[in-house]
């Protein structure tokens, strides 16, 4: 596969992200949960960005940007614990997939595109280790309402850190 083609595979993956992120956002809402809908919606923004980054290499060097269409996201989960399950198992997979543009700009030999993706290696390393510690606060919260709704406070701090 051409970098090219393997960099515009990987912008429709980043916009799958934010879609995913904001139908999570939309359900936390849903949930009464405004703590944790903002936490996901900011995490929206953070992927729009990551898809404008490599929109914005292939235009630089001299690729052609093609948008497909983006899968639909979910639309429900149970709760935080399976929002943040499903965050964390596909955050591990976009690692995945940065890892093997990273094989495939060495295998052609590309130091431009090496260099670029090295910014989505080390921001992957800590996308995991944000939603691991989400993930392992609500699993600490568990049952308990009063802790939820804590939790729901606290996360609501990444919208006021954000602005
Ligand atoms: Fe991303
Ligand atoms: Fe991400």
């Amino acid at each position: 596969m051409k970098i090219a083609e393997a960099f515009n595979s990987q912008l429709n993956a980043e916009l799958y992200s934010a879609y995913l992120y904001l139908s999570m956002s939309a359900s936390l809402s849903s949930q009464n949960l405004p703590g944790f809908a903002t936490w996901m919606r900011v995490q929206t923004k953070e992927e729009l960005g990551h898809a404008m980054k490599f929109y914005d290499y292939i235009i630089e060097h001299s690729g052609r940007v093609l948008l497909k269409a983006i899968d639909p996201p979910p639309t429900d989960w149970a709760g935080p614990l399976a929002v943040f399950e499903h965050t964390c198992k596909h955050e591990r997979k976009v690692t995945g997939l940065i890892n093997e543009l990273v094989n495939l700009a060495k295998e052609q030999g590309d130091n431009a595109s090496e260099i670029f993706l090295q910014w989505f290696v080390s921001e992957q390393v800590e996308e995991e280790a944000n939603v691991g510690k989400v993930l392992e606060m609500v699993k600490k919260a568990g049952n308990s309402a009063s802790a939820s709704q804590a939790l729901d406070r606290e996360l609501a701090k990444r919208g006021q850190a954000a602005q």
